[in-house]
């Protein structure tokens, strides 16, 4: 019987609880033994709970216990999962872990601590949910040399750029029904202004390199600015604008960002909607997969920590093999990157703006007062100057296919 303990009986946690339990003889099967909740760490009491007796608020319980082979932290933010987290690896108890934060923000040294003590650390939960991402990027992909990584990676934003292009409703109005129905958070910053993404690009950008991608260094835009006049214009184009989030390797140069996308109606990413989440990985012998699914969620996101539950059981007192090293990444600046543009300019700045950009395409979409087109691609550094010179009211990136 292998000895677990889960840290954190909130909504991933009590998932955790809930997904063992109910497929116990599949994940027993296939773990190749029993495995046992023993203990559940939370500063809450969980009066007829059915698992209330498994209940501790003290974590040397579980770190002084020699029969706990394995956690499950569900804890969240840095405060005092980095400490659990590091306690535990450093006595030889594996760890796996839905917390995007504190694996964006010390993946590489609590990797390295594992293998040092013949465990591991597991994160396949902390990015795109219940959707299999890290394990195919760790595993499956080993014969391609990946050169690039897109997604969809807030269930949160897409929920809300759906709606918007459903309804023709703005920002302000769908976030607000969001928050109301409690697909958004009351404090909904993290989401709506791409901090989520970017956390999560990140530790697809430093499994994608090898080496550490910080996520302080990802630019990240939010969609707090799309209108629903940009998605008349979208309409108009065939295509639809969501939140990206991007990690390209190009000639050596490594860039990355997240950021409000216009993409084609046939772009892959495009049918993607709702809370839903997607990535797309492009190898260089296999060339473009896709990976959809639920991006959060309690049973999603449990089952996820589960399956590495399952992966740590098979591999006790072994390494299984992650390749994300300390080092960090110099990523280039966007502006060096080249793409084409959607702009917005007022009406009588049409004449100025064709001049400044020479090539472009004109969009009609009878928005009163306005003048509207997608540029020739240029760098991004050139384009802003050139923006701010023509008076845009507002411009989008475009993605290409
Ligand atoms: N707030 C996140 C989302 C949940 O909306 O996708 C999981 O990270």
């Amino acid at each position: 019987m292998i000895q677990v303990a889960v840290m954190g009986y909130g909504t991933v946690g009590s998932g955790v609880v809930e997904v063992i339990e109910k497929n116990k003889d599949e994940i027993n099967k296939k773990s190749g033994e029993e495995i046992n909740i023993k203990y559940i760490l939370d500063l809450r009491d969980f009066p007829g709970d059915p698992y209330e007796n498994k209940v501790v608020h003290d974590v040397e319980m579980i770190l002084n216990d020699p029969e706990v082979k394995i956690i499950c932290e569900t804890m969240g933010g840095l405060k005092p999962a980095y400490d659990f987290t590091k306690r535990a690896l450093l006595g030889g108890k594996s760890v796996c872990t839905s917390n995007k934060e504190l694996v964006a923000t010390h993946g590489p040294e609590l990797i390295q601590i594992a293998h040092e003590n013949k465990c591991n650390y597991l994160f396949e939960a902390s990015v795109g949910g219940g959707i299999p991402i890290i394990r195919p990027l760790n595993y499956s992909l080993t014969a391609e040399k990946i050169d690039a990584v897109t997604g969809i990676l807030n269930g949160t934003t897409n929920y809300i750029l759906s709606k918007m292009e459903k309804e023709g409703a703005d920002f302000e109005d769908v976030l607000k029904e969001a928050q109301e129905k409690g697909y958004a958070e009351r404090n909904p910053e993290a989401d709506v202004e791409g901090y989520d993404a970017c956390r999560k690009i990140a530790i697809l950008s430093s499994l994608m390199c090898g080496k550490n991608v910080k996520y302080q260094d990802i630019d990240t835009e939010g969609i707090t600015k799309i209108t629903a006049t940009d998605f008349v214009y979208a309409r108009a184009m065939r295509k639809t604008i969501k939140l990206l989030a991007q990690s390209r390797e190009v000639d050596g140069k490594f860039y990355a960002m997240v950021a409000p996308f216009m993409i084609s109606m046939s772009h892959p990413l495009s049918m993607v909607n709702d809370v839903f989440n997607a990535v797309c990985i492009h190898g260089n012998m296999l060339g473009d997969s896709m990976y959809y699914g639920r991006g959060a969620g309690k049973l999603p996101t449990a089952s996820a920590v589960v399956s590495d539950v399952v992966d740590c059981a098979r591999h006790i007192g072994k390494v299984i093999m992650c390749f994300w090293e300390g080092e960090d990444v110099v990523l280039t600046p966007n502006d060096e990157a080249s793409r084409r543009f959607f702009v917005r300019v007022p009406a009588e700045n049409e004449k100025k703006a064709l001049h400044i950009f020479g090539q472009a395409r004109v969009i009609e979409a009878d928005v009163p007062g306005e003048f509207a087109f997608v540029t020739e691609a240029m760098p991004e550094k050139e384009f802003k100057e050139k923006a701010g010179e023509a008076g845009a009211i507002s411009w989008i990136r475009v993605e290409e296919e």
